[in-house]
């Protein structure tokens, strides 16, 4: 039986990071639990390369569009193979194959009478290559908050007003045709106040696919990445998609415009999409303008790319935003793999090596294999319903249980007395374990394939962990008298602060590099605002700056933006000030920090609270405001001039 499942096709503006990653890696991970299960799957991911962003992403290097997209669609290409994570099938927008299946879509939309030709006069926003109905000139995106540019334009349209119904249809039939629930109820409420048109074609730009009809005109790129899960699989019988694996915010183009497109081209509709969360970068969104886009390369240098999917998978639910950090990460890798599975494969092993010759005994505890058999049976099922997390977690639950058992067995006491009782209670301890082991292992495969089938030769296994089903899986399957193999370490302890160190230094390295491939100074230089006129020196004293020490902080009610503190600058009473901070800093980072403070300003009320001054931060367009400070001492009330 067959399992096609895609990731989104990535677009080319920007070189791959740990965003992209997430998603890659949490599907190939379903990918190889369907295989466990015995179903064929197949991993398609790929390459959005059309669309103004990309148009004038190159023109801004002086590349061509084409030069451009080959630069870094190999980029993503070679990511996936660094991270061990294998693809079964691949688009670029950009291959004519392509571009005779959107070519054959649109034409089969427009015989059965859902294309016309019609003009718009609007707001659009480049960002999100989308038409912005509700916005007049001069308004900001409602998506993204960048502003957007009226357009005049005859376009083709696509009839989705008809489809309001049949989607509403389809989502009632279907329950789990968007997940997660949250999703699914957004996207029905965002259906029933009824569709408009859509354009999906445009004569602005030529970095696209001409339509049939019309050569002046390219498509929409979203019509036409959309088309690239079928058009990676055309000539075969793979699609339907059995699942559309993307992030949250693309929701609406997948669980309405794609099913909309294909109803009205005659096509079968894929089965499930599932939108995850965001990750977040410690608690902040990433993004270029930010400059906190977290990199995979460098953590897969220093830990390993299993170690980067075991975090992302345990420590975050999936469906839901969660946050990265460094601290976690390597905290998570000490704690479960280092201590956890990595000291279970070796003490069980060195034991046997130790006690038994390398040869694994005979004898089973029965209570470990019953809640080996529950484990292997609820990681299951909370794969099924991609609860990695849960599933993980379970898989953990396994593994102190049998720390507990070996700690209570005392192995290394029984292997002191030669009576039969005792023998014979340590040949089943040693098989317990390692039987243990080899369950726990096979779960982890699909999340771990590079550290699971280490482990797997270690226990001297001949059959390809790749072979293992969970219908197969059950307690007894190692066999006694089997020879263990060599016993390596698989996930060596690491000394945080060094490892952390290292991976910021090959993140600003790695950066650096990508940046260069695309022939661009490392970023952020490019949302600078241009410098202001001259003044006399004297107009710059009427400012009077001073050093303050932060000595209370708290967001100001009702607001996510302000912060409200109290800041010691060397007068009797702290002075009050609130400023708009609080996206950027929590209050306890605020706590004893010294900052510079413009403490002539006239008072101003925000939210109710009479703030008496203003803290001096530096940002670049759309990016958070970071702090002014000193590293030397100097005390509060000291004057900056
Ligand atoms: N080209 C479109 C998708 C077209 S699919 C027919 C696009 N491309 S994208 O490069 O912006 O990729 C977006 C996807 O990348 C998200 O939907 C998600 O799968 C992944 N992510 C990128 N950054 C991410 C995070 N910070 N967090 C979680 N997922 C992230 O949209």
């Amino acid at each position: 039986m067959k399992y096609y499942l895609t990731t989104p096709l990535y677009y080319v503006n920007a070189a791959p990071h740990i965003g992209h990653t997430y998603t890659t890696m949490a599907a190939e991970t379903i990918a190889r639990f369907k295989r466990m299960q015995g179903y064929d799957a197949v991993l398609f991911t790929g390459t959005d390369e059309h669309g103004q962003k990309v148009e004038r992403a190159a023109e801004a290097i002086g590349k061509s569009p084409q030069e451009f997209t080959d630069l870094i669609s190999a980029e993503f290409r070679s990511q996936w193979e660094k991270l061990n994570i294998r693809i079964d099938r691949t688009i670029r927008t950009t291959d004519p194959r392509h571009h005779k299946v959107v070519q054959w879509l649109f034409q089969r939309c427009m015989e059965n009478g859902f294309i016309y030709k019609g003009s718009y006069t609007g707001q659009y926003c480049v960002y999100d290559e989308l038409y912005v109905n509700e916005a007049k000139p001069g308004d900001n995106c409602p998506e993204c908050g960048r502003p957007t540019e009226t357009v005049t334009e005859e376009n083709y349209f696509f009839k989705l007003s008809a489809f309001t119904e049949k989607l509403l249809e389809l989502y009632e039939s279907q329950p789990d045709f968007i997940q997660p629930e949250t999703r699914r109820n957004e996207v029905i409420s965002f259906v029933k106040q009824g569709l408009n048109d859509l354009s999906i074609s445009r004569t602005t730009l030529k970095w696209g696919i001409p339509l049939p009809v019309e050569a002046k005109h390219v498509f929409y790129v979203w019509f036409d990445a959309l088309i690239g899960y079928m058009s990676a699989v055309d000539g075969t019988d793979l699609w339907p998609a059995d699942l559309h694996l993307i992030g949250k915010e693309i929701v609406r183009f997948h669980a309405v415009f794609w099913p909309a497109f294909l109803m009205a081209g005659g096509a079968p509709l894929p089965k499930r999409v599932f939108a995850h969360g965001w990750l977040l970068f410690e608690n902040d969104k990433m993004s270029k303008s930010r400059g906190n886009i977290v990199r995979s390369e460098p953590i897969r240098q220093v830990m390993g790319a299993d170690a980067l999917r075991y975090f992302l998978l345990r420590e975050i639910v999936f469906g839901q935003d969660g946050s990265f950090s460094y601290d976690a990460l390597v905290g998570r890798y000490n704690s479960d793999l280092a201590n956890g599975l990595g000291n279970l494969a070796s003490r069980t092993l060195t034991m046997i090596h130790q006690y038994r010759k390398g040869e694994v005994p005979e004898g089973s505890a029965k209570a470990i294999a019953a809640i080996a058999n529950d484990t292997i049976d609820s990681v299951q099922q909370s794969f099924e319903r991609f609860e990695f997390s849960k599933g993980l977690e379970t898989v953990w639950g396994l593994i102190s249980a049998v720390d507990k058992f070996i700690v209570e067995c005392a192995p290394w006491k029984l292997a002191r007395q030669s009576d039969e009782t005792s023998q014979k209670l340590l040949d089943e301890t040693l098989y317990t374990a390692a039987e243990a082991l080899r369950i726990v292992t096979a779960l982890l495969a699909p999340v771990m394939p590079q550290s699971a089938p280490k482990i797997w030769a270690q226990l001297g296994m001949t059959d390809s962990i790749e072979n293992v089903t969970y219908s197969k899986l059950s307690w007894g399957g190692l066999k006694p008298g089997q020879q263990i193999g060599e016993v390596a370490g698989v996930f060596p302890r690491l000394e945080a602060k060094a490892a952390i160190g290292q991976m910021r230094d090959l993140e600003e390295k790695v950066s650096a590099e990508q940046a260069a491939l695309i022939g661009k100074k490392a970023e952020p230089a490019a949302n600078v605002a241009p410098t202001s006129p001259k003044i006399p020196i004297d107009d710059f004293l009427k400012v009077d700056l001073r050093v303050g020490l932060v000595k209370f902080a708290e967001r100001v009610k009702g607001s996510t933006k302000l912060m409200h503190m109290k800041v010691d600058i060397g007068e009797a009473e702290p002075r009050t000030i609130v400023a708009g901070i609080a996206e950027a800093y929590e209050p306890e980072q605020l706590l004893n920090r010294k900052v510079v403070i413009v403490a002539n300003l006239q008072p101003r009320k925000l939210k109710g609270i009479e703030s008496n001054g203003m803290i001096v931060a530096a940002s670049v367009e759309d990016g958070k405001p970071v702090l002014a400070g000193f590293h030397e001492d100097i005390p509060p009330g000291a004057r900056l001039k």
